[in-house]
């Protein structure tokens, strides 16, 4: 009987021992696995589409060529595919919209199909790949952020103002009915490709990039040399550009002269001018893989700036002087600054100024 009971203790004994084995080997695993993680990195266990996988690839957030870090915080704005768009209405709506955008000059333009209210500039020339390029001018921002208080007018403009604006001076012509077809579908597809834009965001790499200001005024001289080793291949050396044969359209378009856009347009602005041929010109390059120093960018949009285009109406803009952007071309202004400072920098003390003049401002706002 006891040797019984005693072989039974054992037993027990055992049991417990297999047990704690058990549970060490299992811990050893545990840190191993752990510390193998921990050398080696968490594995990436990415979800989604491989259109998304694609397009995490594609972006702006991979590595430069020569290793160097990556050029964004990898939030820049990606455009929703063009794919998803609905098979419905409104996603024809949308589609008419986006056709509007690359091709406003075959339905608008001097030989338009539907009207002939604009100057043979596609909105594409400036709002590249239909809107939707990081950095290329894009309409990420747009859904978001408008409609929005717009110091030019000081008045809160609708997106249809806003694209009136561009028709008028970007496209040297006449503002579109609000209520046409072409007007509501092109704003049905700037909405579409804002709408996952939160409200009130202005996202990164949407719109043109502001390039740090140089310390010295931008150079036309300078600007022209480069522009003849740098941009007459396609635009020419008149900077006219080319039509496409049946006259419908550019294959490149015009940088200065009857039919280019008018001296009340954004990019008859040093700042905007610069920070898009530095992203974008010659065509092709990108913020990841720009073709020009900034340097190079700032007296590039000098030269061409100074050239001869059409003069747009400008009376209305600015109603409060001390807003103008530093790089407004027409005066009067709020400061003491000479009108060519304002046109080809340097823009830096201007801005000093300005900001000092609206600190007291606000300081005497205060001591009241
Ligand atoms: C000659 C170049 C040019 C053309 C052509 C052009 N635009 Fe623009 N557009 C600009 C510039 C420059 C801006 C201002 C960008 C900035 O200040 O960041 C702008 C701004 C806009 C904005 C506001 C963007 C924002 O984020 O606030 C909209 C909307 C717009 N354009 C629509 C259009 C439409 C629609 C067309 C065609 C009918 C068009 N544009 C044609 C140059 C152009
Ligand atoms: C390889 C040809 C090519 C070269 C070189 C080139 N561009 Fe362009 N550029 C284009 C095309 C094409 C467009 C219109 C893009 C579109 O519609 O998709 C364009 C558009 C533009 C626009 C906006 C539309 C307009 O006409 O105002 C500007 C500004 C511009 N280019 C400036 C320059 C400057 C400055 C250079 C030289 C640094 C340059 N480009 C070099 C092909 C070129």
């Amino acid at each position: 009987m006891k040797t019984e009971n005693k072989s039974h203790a054992e037993k027990g004994i055992l049991s417990a021992m297999d047990k704690l084995i058990g549970l060490i080997s299992f811990l050893f695993v545990v840190v191993l696995v752990m510390s193998y993680f921990l050398i080696f990195g968490f594995p990436k266990f990415s979800i989604g589409t491989a259109a998304h996988k694609d397009k995490d690839v594609s972006g702006l957030v991979s590595i430069t060529k020569d290793g160097a870090a990556p050029v964004s915080s990898g939030n820049v704005w990606m455009a929703p595919d063009t794919a998803d768009i609905p098979k419905d209405e409104t996603g024809k709506q949308i589609r008419y919209g986006r056709s509007l955008i690359v091709n406003t000059s075959s339905y608008l333009g001097p030989k338009g199909t539907v009207a002939k209210i604009s100057n043979g500039m596609n909105c594409q020339n400036c709002h590249l790949e239909a809107g939707t390029k990081p950095f290329g001018n894009n309409y990420g921002a747009v859904a978001s952020t408008y409609p929005k208080f717009r110091p030019r007018s000081r008045k809160t403009e609708s997106v249809y103002k806003r694209m009136n604006d561009c028709f008028e001076r970007s496209l040297n012509g006449q503002a579109l009915d609000t209520a046409s077809r072409e007007m509501q579908a092109m704003k049905a597809y700037i909405d579409w490709l804002g709408k996952s834009v939160k409200k009130g965001v202005k996202p990164e790499g949407s719109g043109i990039e502001t390039l740090a200001f140089m310390d010295r005024a931008a150079d036309p001289e300078k600007g022209k040399a480069l522009f003849l080793s740098k941009c007459i291949a396609c635009h020419g050396a008149e900077g006219k550009g080319v039509p496409l044969a049946d006259g419908t359209a550019y294959q490149y378009p015009p940088l200065w002269g009857d039919h280019s856009y008018n001296t009340g347009a954004g990019l008859y602005r040093l700042i905007p001018f610069a920070g898009y041929i530095k992203n974008n010109m010659p065509n092709g390059a990108t913020k990841q893989y720009p073709q020009l120093s900034d340097e190079e960018a700032w007296d590039i949009a000098a030269f061409v700036n100074s050239q001869s285009r059409p003069q747009g109406n400008v009376s209305r803009d600015w109603p409060e002087l001390s807003a103008k952007p530093v790089d407004n071309p027409f005066g009067p202004y709020s400061d003491k600054f000479a009108v060519s400072q304002h046109k080809y920098g340097p823009y830096a003390g201007i801005a000093e100024a300005r900001k000092k003049d609206k600190d007291k401002t606000i300081t005497k706002k205060i001591s009241k």
